[in-house]
C-alpha cells in the first residue's frame, strides 16, 4: 500500500510550513518543505554565478546539482551540494529569485521526480509546497489549500523577519505570487479536491487541529 500523503498547498506566508511541520508531528509523519527545494536551487545556481534570467541556461545547470532533504519535522535540513543551505535560503537573494528558477519546466521535472522518491521512501509523509496535490502527488487522500489575508501574510512573514516593514514585505509576496500564479507550469492554484482552510483568523494550533481533523476524517 502506498505511503499517507497529506498535500498542503497555497500562497506564500500563509503559515504552510509551521502548519505542516506541526502536523506532521502530531500524526508522527515525515515532512518535506519543496520550496526549500526551489531555494536550494536557487542558492546553488547563484554560486555558479548562472545568469538566473537564461532559463537554457538554468536548465543545463540543474541537472548537475544536488539536493539532500531531511524529513524529520522536529529538525528538518536542507543540503545543497553537500553544504547545509538551511541559513542562506531564506536570504532576501534567493527570495527575490526564486521564483524565476521555479518557472523553468526542466527545474520543476528534476524535483518533482525528487519529491515522488522521497514520498515513495516515507512511511506517510506531509508535503508541502505550490503543486503538490495538483501535480506532485495529485492521488493524495488529504489535500489542503491554505490561505489567508494579503495583510495577514505579510504582518506574520515581518515578525518571522524580525519586524521588517509590513507593507514592503506585502508587496513582494504579491509580487511572488503573481509570478508563482501565472507560469505556464503547474502554477499556484487551489488543486482539484483540495480543502480551503483559511487560517487569517485562527492561531496555529487552530490551524494544525483543524487540519488533524480533516486528516482523521479521510483516513
Ligand atoms: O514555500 P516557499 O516560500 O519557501 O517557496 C519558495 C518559492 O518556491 C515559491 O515562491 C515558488 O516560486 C517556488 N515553489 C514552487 N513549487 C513548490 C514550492 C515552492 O514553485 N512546490
Amino acid at each position: 500500500t502506498s505511503p499517507l500523503v497529506v498535500a498542503i498547498d497555497g500562497p506564500s506566508g500563509s503559515g504552510k510550513s509551521s502548519t505542516s511541520r506541526g502536523v506532521a508531528a502530531r500524526l508522527d509523519l515525515a515532512y518535506l518543505d519543496t520550496g526549500a527545494m526551489y531555494r536550494a536551487m536557487t542558492w546553488a545556481l547563484l554560486q555558479h554565478g548562472v545568469d538566473l534570467t537564461d532559463s537554457d541556461a538554468v536548465a543545463v545547470a540543474a541537472e548537475k546539482i544536488s539536493l539532500e532533504s531531511g524529513t524529520d519535522p522536529a529538525a528538518p535540513t536542507i543540503h545543497a551540494d553537500g553544504v547545509d543551505v538551511a541559513e542562506p535560503i531564506r536570504s532576501d537573494e534567493v527570495t527575490g529569485s526564486v521564483s524565476l528558477v521555479a518557472a523553468v519546466p526542466r527545474v520543476r521535472e528534476i524535483l518533482v521526480d525528487m519529491q515522488r522518491a522521497t514520498i515513495a521512501g516515507s512511511h506517510g509523509i506531509v508535503v508541502e509546497g505550490r503543486d503538490i496535490g495538483s501535480t506532485v502527488a495529485p492521488d493524495a487522500p488529504v489535500k489542503i489549500y491554505l490561505v489567508a489575508d494579503p495583510a495577514a501574510r505579510a504582518a506574520r512573514r515581518a515578525a518571522e523577519n524580525g519586524g521588517g516593514d509590513a507593507a514592503a514585505t506585502e508587496q513582494a509576496l504579491a509580487r511572488r505570487d503573481e509570478i508563482d500564479s501565472t507560469r505556464a507550469t503547474s502554477p499556484l492554484a487551489k488543486p482539484e479536491g483540495a480543502v480551503v482552510v483559511d487560517s487569517t483568523h485562527m492561531t496555529l494550533d487552530e490551524v494544525i487541529d483543524a487540519i488533524v481533523g480533516i486528516v482523521d476524517a479521510a483516513g
